[in-house]
């Protein structure tokens, strides 16, 4: 990691009832053999676990020095201003739902199953293959999962934390063993690669997990989240365009309504206070200390404010997975990207503890502290 923007770290205002309790219930037919637990958010009769993971970063690459050909940029401002050196693009015939599909098989490897046994597939992403039908529907196809239940869930680039804690709230219940959550996204396809402030920092991907029912003799776990949300903050990041507002026409595609359009600066400044925040939150309920902290996986948005959270809680460089430099921002995907990375090298071991966090449009924020 390079330098702090620690004159951007705002002092963040934990709240004492933002834990995210969320009362779970028995299932009837529970084993009396499974041991109840209860981390601070109410009592559940089952954990989950991290199961099996998945990444697929497509081939393609565009580097900074291809950037320096479409708009007036420069290596050295990129790399200095958000640690990007590359990024990932799919191929003109491949959709989200196909770097899903991959990720998603190599997470179902992982785990030992087959798509016979998923109860339940999450989709986050802003970049479905269409409206409708739903990437999670589109997906489940592919793989040939059963007819279970399964939807898209957009909340930006806090997509991921936000499915993984819809998906700990089925398992602890007892209602589902297996739950697939992927993060994808194709975001080059909403990018104006005539807007030097957006288009140099979005890439490609997909990363998928399969979180499960553990078993008593297993020690992994969801400790805590914390999920937060602020509306008001919804024009900091938008696409203008193709929904019920404004309809896709001539004029949209004229002004260019169809690409994401940003306040960097303001977005950088809210994004560490509210990864700080939900961090906090989540360290706190799940009863540990920043010593314990094995592993920190921020979204990976601009190597600045992975460093700012970083530092914000004194967890050293080399606990902090980083990847942003090779991928950019995949928005929904980066966190499972990052941790299916880490821990298929070797990093990341089982009982180690670990925290995700991540911020996006919306204005959306999830923070997780599981054991793997
Ligand atoms: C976008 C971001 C990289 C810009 O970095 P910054 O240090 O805040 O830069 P500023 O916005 O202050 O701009 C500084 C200057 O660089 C210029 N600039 C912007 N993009 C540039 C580029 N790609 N190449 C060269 N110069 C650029 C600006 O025009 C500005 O010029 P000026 O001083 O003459 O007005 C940074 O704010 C950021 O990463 N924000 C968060 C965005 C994000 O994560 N979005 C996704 C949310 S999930």
């Amino acid at each position: 990691m390079t330098e702090n923007q620690g004159s951007n770290l705002a002092t963040p205002n934990v709240s004492a009832d933002s834990s995210g309790k969320s009362p779970t219930t028995p299932s009837a037919s529970s084993p009396a053999t499974q041991r109840t637990v209860s981390n601070g958010r109410g009592k559940g009769i089952y954990r989950a676990r991290i199961a099996g993971t998945g990444s697929y970063l497509p081939e393609r690459v565009l580097t900074n020095a291809d950037l320096e050909k479409m708009v007036d940029t420069n290596n050295a401002w990129i790399v200095e201003r958000t640690g990007i050196h590359e990024r990932h693009m799919a191929a003109d015939d491949q959709v989200t739902t196909d770097l899903a599909y991959i990720a998603g098989t190599r997470a179902l490897e992982a785990a030992k199953l087959t798509a016979e046994d998923i109860d339940m597939i999450i989709f986050a992403t802003v970049t479905p293959d269409q409206p409708m039908p739903s990437a999670a529907c589109v997906l489940q196809k592919k793989l040939g999962a059963r007819q279970v239940m399964a939807f898209d869930l957009s909340a930006a680039c806090s997509g991921f934390v936000y499915g993984m804690t819809v998906a700990n709230q089925f398992i602890r219940s007892g209602l589902y063993k297996n739950i697939l959550i992927v993060g994808a996204e194709v975001l080059h396809r909403l990018v104006n690669y005539k807007d030097r402030e957006t288009c140099i920092l979005f890439g490609d991907g997909a990363g998928a997990v399969i979180l499960s029912r553990a078993e008593d003799n297993q020690n992994s776990e969801i400790l805590a989240e914390h999920l937060f949300a602020d509306g008001n903050l919804g024009d900091l990041f938008i696409l203008p365009a193709g929904g019920s507002a404004m309809p896709l026409s001539q004029k949209v595609l004229d002004e260019g309504l169809q690409y994401v359009r940003m306040k960097g600066r303001e977005i950088f400044k809210h994004a560490v206070r509210t990864m700080s925040q939900g961090c906090q939150d989540a360290i706190e309920t799940a009863g540990l200390s920043i010593d314990q902290i094995d592993w920190l996986i921020p979204h990976q948005a601009n190597i600045r404010i992975l460093d700012a959270v970083a530092k914000y809680f004194g967890i050293p460089t080399e606990k902090v997975v980083v990847n942003v430099g090779k991928t950019g921002n995949t928005s929904a995907a980066t966190i499972p990207i990052a941790l299916d990375q880490a821990i298929r090298d070797g990093r990341i071991q089982r009982d180690q503890n670990v925290l995700l966090t991540a911020f996006g449009a919306g204005l959306t924020s999830g923070s997780m502290m599981l054991r793997y």
